[in-house]
């Protein structure tokens, strides 16, 4: 752990904070709950269970200690409902919003909707924040900001033609959150995930995201499919390094309102190093991938430059891709039934 991060935990565990959640039940978010709580912190978490899963919820309440648990509460409700933001907000110092809905693909067919939640929901969040007086705003941006660019690795100031509605509401989220900065004096602080992962992301379903939908796969006995030729490439990241960018970003005295960061390990993985990794850990009997078409607003290439985030916020982190995988295999193969 970096001196930077450790002295974060020891203060936030010396001063506890009071703390919302947005997206609660995710996976992101039930990871920064989790961590929030084992430091004492004491956590409102906000869901309505679109894509998050009760399952998540559970699996904190047996991890943690009754005396954490006390110290979180619960609100299943809509960010696009502005009474419900409100009602999270109450009494929160810190704001860390990871609700959305992901996938690009899930944008793609049904671009009203993702709008409707990632950007007005967005907006109701940020208009709550501010009505009840947060200090700082953490919201989870995207890589999926740099669209086409073919600047490597990707630098959070050089940006591409965006390729999908996905993306376009992750770089509205930024673009609103400097206007909010600026004209009520908010402080906004975007981090731009890089294909998180880890345990308890949703492995099932026509949006899961590559990892535990092929570790699933690998684990159930069935092949797996690489869309494109497999030399596609992204900067996978643990979700533990997710969760130390977060608490850094919004616990830094550092002024960095208006901000965005990379979020990753800055690396670069193809999808077919991905598998076989994947495949050795998950399987006693390797098999092939099959592969398909590219799919429609994917891109090609992804890695991060994290210059930025390692020196303002003292992010290093501390979870490498293979271990990474070994973990979530691990996890994936003890939770059975509990997911
Ligand atoms: N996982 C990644 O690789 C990745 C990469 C880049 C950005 N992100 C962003 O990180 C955040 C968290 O992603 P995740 O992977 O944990 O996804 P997730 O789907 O597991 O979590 C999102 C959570 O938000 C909740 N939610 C959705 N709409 C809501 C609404 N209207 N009101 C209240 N809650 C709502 C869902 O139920 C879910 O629990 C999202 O903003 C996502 O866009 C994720």
């Amino acid at each position: 752990m970096s001196d930077r991060y450790a002295t974060c935990l020891a203060a936030l565990r010396a001063q506890p904070l009071h703390w919302l959640v947005t997206g609660a039940a995710g996976f992101i978010g039930s990871h920064l709950v989790e961590t929030l709580l084992r430091y004492d912190q004491f956590v409102c978490g906000l869901d309505n269970f679109s894509t998050g899963r009760r399952e998540n919820l559970e699996a904190l309440a047996r991890s943690l200690s009754p005396e954490h648990i006390a110290r979180f509460r619960f609100i299943e409700g809509d960010i696009l409902d502005p009474a419900c933001c409100l009602e999270a907000a109450k009494g929160a110092q810190l704001i860390l919003h990871e609700a959305a809905l992901g996938s690009v693909s899930r944008s793609v067919k049904d671009p009203v909707l993702s709008n409707r939640v990632n950007v007005e929901g967005f907006l109701q969040l940020l208009l709550a924040a501010r009505a009840c007086g947060v200090r700082r705003v953490v919201y989870a941006s995207s890589s999926s900001v740099y669209g086409d660019t073919s600047h490597f690795p990707m630098v959070e100031h050089i940006l591409g033609s965006l390729q999908s509605p996905y993306a376009t509401t992750k770089r509205f989220n930024e673009l609103y959150a400097q206007v909010f900065c600026r004209l009520y004096g908010m402080d906004l602080v975007g981090l731009r995930y890089f294909n998180v992962f880890g345990p308890r992301q949703n492995p099932e379903g026509e949006y899961a995201a590559v990892i535990p939908r092929w570790i699933h796969s690998r684990l159930g006995g069935q092949q797996c499919t690489i869309f494109g030729d497999g030399t596609t490439s992204r900067d996978f990241c643990y979700v533990d390094n997710v969760v130390q960018a977060n608490l850094l970003a919004a616990t830094t005295p550092a002024n960095i309102t208006g901000e965005v960061f990379n979020i990753a390990l800055g690396g670069e993985t193809s999808l077919i190093d991905l598998y076989s990794m994947i495949d050795s850990a998950s399987s006693t009997n390797p098999a092939d991938p099959r592969f398909t078409n590219f799919r429609p607003g994917d891109i090609h290439r992804s890695r991060a430059d994290i210059s930025k985030a390692s020196k303002t916020l003292g992010y290093h982190p501390a979870v490498l891709v293979a271990d990474g995988i070994r973990r979530t295999v691990e996890y994936f193969k003890t939770s059975g039934s509990k997911r």
